[in-house]
């Protein structure tokens, strides 16, 4: 039989408020009902999914590094460190570990501030401004390439 894929899905700073947090921008859903749910679409694909969730910088980078030979593919919501943070783009640099970033928010239709990342341009790709939805099409995707990584599309 072959090995499961492992995938872990990083939330950062502010979303383990998710469904009573600016409820206009981010929804009504909380992170562990968005969990639940991605647990079971992991079960559909026959992959381990982790989760983990942190307001603080270096938790994140150190469940980057800690990722290293462990983990195959990283889903991240980096929050707010997406727009600050070239720790967390150097932790991602170090591992060599394939990611995709993912808002939950249009973060090109909002503040100009949020219109950086500094991770964008080391991601696989970005998935922006379609809710919820852009966890469980990363996770598709993300297994789709691990499967096949010449299947870019
Ligand atoms: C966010 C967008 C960021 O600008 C913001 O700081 C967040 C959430 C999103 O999911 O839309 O906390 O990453």
């Amino acid at each position: 039989m072959n090995k499961k894929l492992n995938i872990l899905m990083l939330n950062g700073p502010n979303l383990n408020l998710l469904g009573t947090r600016e409820k206009n921008t981010y929804g009504t859903t909380t992170l562990k009902e968005l969990i639940i749910l991605l647990n079971k679409k992991a079960l559909s694909l026959k992959i381990n999914i982790y989760h983990y969730q942190s307001n603080a910088e270096h938790e994140i980078i150190e469940k980057i590094h800690e990722s290293k030979k462990k983990i195959d593919y990283i889903i991240i919501n980096p929050a707010a460190f997406t727009h600050t943070s070239i720790a967390i783009r150097d932790a991602f640099l170090a591992v060599n570990i394939p990611f995709i970033e993912i808002h939950i928010s249009n973060i090109y239709a909002r503040e100009n501030f949020r219109s950086n990342s500094w991770l964008s341009d080391i991601s696989q790709g970005v998935i922006t401004g379609f809710g919820l939805d852009g966890y469980f099409w990363a996770l598709e995707t993300a297994v789709k390439r691990l499967l096949n990584p010449l299947n870019k599309n």
